[in-house]
């Protein structure tokens, strides 16, 4: 075990002023920009990592107020793209801030099934793969951090349903749904985040994650679809996203007292996530699968058939050897 370091039990007062930089996934508009925006209010500086620099500057811009001018980064990387996240991790970390809280936001939920730069099924890609990278990338920054810093992964309660699918993750051998396919790269948030709290553990750092609530946004409306007659509003009501972001931002830098880590959130309520992302052999799994095939972990053996050709640099990984073993190592 990770001995805890001193410097993580100083008054948090003292140490506030050191620690002050939240980084958001998809910062740019909906659940993300809403958070983005309560923690610029609360006097933290922001990293936005988003994949469009236009709308990336414009968000950013709006984060600045007469009253608040705080020392806000846009970082413009494809979650789509490993070798975009580790550029975008080398970019961080170049920033040297002692990082408060990651917030793993970013997501999407395209009609078709598409591709990653790097041959995985989009969402799994966005919402899982980039981000399990992003922050095992970014883990010595957060270990660094003066007091607890959070990882805080936002899911959500359609995270419930089937176990994840390891013979199948990118959608090859099955018809892609893009509800199914959502609904796994969620359960994904959930495996991984109760994964990363039993590794973070006695280090200062939290793992976090959260069903933010229903909130009227781009995502919503392609999950939901069109109905006929009534229309997405009248099935869910309308909720602004700008709600989301007290929300979120108080499981990234409030509930100072509390350990945080390794607890799902419903909204602001502790709540018990599914069974499936209950299952610690199924964590483990998605862990080891996802180190592999992001290039955090060597391959295997020499010689070995379902040994991805992982590469340091991500890209060009290609995942369904791995996909295909039956049994992974749970290391
Ligand atoms: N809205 C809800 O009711 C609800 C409910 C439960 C959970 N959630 C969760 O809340 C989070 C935010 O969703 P939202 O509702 O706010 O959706 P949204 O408004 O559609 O925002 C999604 C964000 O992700 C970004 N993104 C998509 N693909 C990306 C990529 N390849 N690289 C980098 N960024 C990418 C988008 O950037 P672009 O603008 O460039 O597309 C956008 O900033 C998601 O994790 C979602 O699952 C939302």
């Amino acid at each position: 075990m990770v001995r805890v370091s001193t410097r993580h039990q100083r008054p948090l007062n003292e140490a506030r002023e050191e620690m002050r930089t939240v980084i958001v996934t998809g910062g740019n508009r909906g659940v993300g920009l809403a958070t983005a925006r309560n923690l610029a209010g609360r006097g933290y500086d922001l990293i936005l990592v988003c994949r469009d620099e236009e709308r990336g500057e414009v968000a950013l811009h709006s984060l600045h107020s007469p009253h608040n001018r705080g020392n806000h980064r846009l970082v413009v990387a494809d979650l789509a793209s490993l070798d975009s996240v580790r550029a975008a991790a080398e970019t961080i970390g170049e920033t040297g801030a002692p990082i408060t809280a990651l917030v793993n936001n970013a997501a999407c939920l395209p009609r078709k099934r598409g591709t990653s730069a790097d041959g995985f099924e989009l969402q799994l890609a966005v919402t899982h793969l980039g981000h399990f990278l992003l922050t095992n990338l970014l883990l010595p920054r957060l270990r660094g951090a003066p007091t607890p810093s959070r990882v805080v992964t936002v899911a959500s309660a359609a995270h419930s349903g089937p176990p994840f699918n390891f013979r199948d993750p990118n959608f090859e051998r099955r018809r892609y749904r893009r509800r199914r396919a959502y609904q796994q790269s969620k359960l994904a948030n959930v495996l991984f985040t109760l994964g990363l709290a039993r590794r973070v553990a006695g280090t200062g750092v939290q793992a976090v994650v959260l069903h933010p609530g229903v909130y009227d946004t781009g995502l919503l409306r392609d999950y939901m679809g069109r109905f006929p007659g009534g229309g997405m509003a009248a099935r869910v009501g309308t909720t602004r996203a700008e709600k989301a972001g007290p929300v979120v931002a108080e499981l990234a830098v409030g509930r100072r007292e509390e350990d945080l880590n390794g607890v799902y959130f419903h909204k602001n309520v502790r709540a018990e996530p599914s069974a499936a992302a209950r299952d610690r052999e199924a964590q483990e799994r998605l862990w080891s699968w996802s180190a592999a095939v992001t290039g955090l972990q060597a391959p295997k053996a020499d010689g070995d058939a379902a040994s991805p050709s992982v590469r340091s640099g991500g890209s060009g990984v290609r995942n369904t050897a791995l996909a295909d073993a039956p049994e992974l190592p749970l290391g």
